[in-house]
């Protein structure tokens, strides 16, 4: 696959075309989610170049380490050049960003047990608002993907923040679902004793029940009202799950990262083009909640098409109806805090 990467551009170059390379950006590059996340965009067959960006001093030496893996992407390392939080004027920042097709937000702290992800929003939430100030004035065309929790309310602030900038589309801000969508998809195989390639349809916000799997649509599948609702409920709280096993070590990384490369890829596939399918959080008109994940149609212009969820049978529209004010709750505390 390299070698006919290598020579599509070769035969590129003797008709005289430049093909546009694809630059993904990671804030939080040297976190638990940010390393694993960035060195699987290292390996990728769909982008040509990774900007590891943190505020870590060990950054630099993350970035080393990704760049002697042998594979065709470029790795780039930045590290705020003032030094100093918050990066005002941060030409690190600027380079990781500029130029970026997608930039992908794993920064800021994890849960320890006990914890909601709403509990994380103090901290998040400033973390969150600088980097996508940044973002805004160095890279506004780019496709944002915000994993840094808690995601109900870190997506509104992003949308807030960019339009103060005037530089928001909604078809190009994210928050990253495809974690519900694994989990779901992995924990019906199992129940069903089959390979988890299953696509649940996971809709809502990414926190508890604001998690919402549609397992009556999935075809071919008949499950008990016990087993329906005990998946329910490990898929809505899959990450305290991981949480409590890692007993104060944080939260899901592996997973995440594995999730956040996917849907970095299901992006970076549309914008090349294709037509991808697969859930996201972005502002829709579905609901009366401003922003809902739902499955998308993703192309060149990133988000092109939120696509309805379908029909809920009468259980699933039971936690609909509870997850509605609780998720609006939760954009609203996003969206005041960019305001104040
Ligand atoms: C999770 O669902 C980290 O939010 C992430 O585990």
């Amino acid at each position: 696959m390299l070698a006919l990467r290598s020579a599509s551009r070769s035969t590129a170059s003797r008709v005289g075309l430049r093909l546009k390379s694809t630059k993904v950006a990671v804030l939080g590059a040297s976190g638990g989610i940010g390393q694993p996340l960035a060195l699987l965009c290292k390996l990728s067959e769909n982008i040509d170049e990774v900007a590891c960006y943190d505020v870590a001093p060990v950054l630099p030496g993350v970035a080393a380490d990704l760049s002697h893996c042998p594979t065709g992407a470029k790795i780039t390392g930045h590290l705020p050049s003032s030094g100093a939080w918050p990066p005002t004027h941060d030409k690190g920042l600027e380079a990781a960003v500029s130029g970026a097709d997608v930039i992908v937000i794993p920064a800021g702290v994890p849960r320890k047990p006990g914890m909601t992800r709403d509990d994380l929003f103090n901290t998040n939430a400033g973390i969150v608002k600088t980097l996508v100030e940044g973002c805004g004035k160095f890279a506004p065309d780019a496709v944002l993907a915000i994993i840094s929790n808690p995601v109900n309310s870190t997506v509104p602030i992003a949308a807030e923040v960019l339009k103060k900038l005037g530089v928001y589309n909604k078809n190009k801000l994210c928050g990253v679902t495809t974690l519900d969508v694994c989990r779901a998809n992995t924990f019906l195989a199992a129940n069903q004793g089959k390979h988890p390639k299953e696509i649940v349809t996971v809709i809502g916000g990414h926190a508890g029940i604001t998690i919402l799997p549609l397992l009556s649509q999935v075809p071919g599948t008949t499950l008990s009202a016990a087993d329906r609702d005990a998946l329910t409920h490990r898929i809505q709280f899959g990450g305290d799950e991981v949480v409590k096993a890692k007993a104060g070590g944080g939260s899901a990384t592996l997973s995440m990262a594995y999730a956040g490369y996917l849907f970095t890829e299901g992006v970076i596939k549309g914008l090349k083009g294709e037509s991808v399918t697969q859930c996201a959080y972005v502002e829709s008109s579905l609901t009366e909640a401003r922003f809902f994940a739902s499955p998308c149609k993703f192309g060149k212009g990133g988000v092109e098409e939120v696509l309805p969820f379908g029909e809920l049978s009468a259980y699933e529209k039971g936690w609909f109806d509870k997850m509605l004010p609780e998720l609006k709750a939760q954009i609203k505390k996003g969206e005041d805090f960019a305001n104040q």
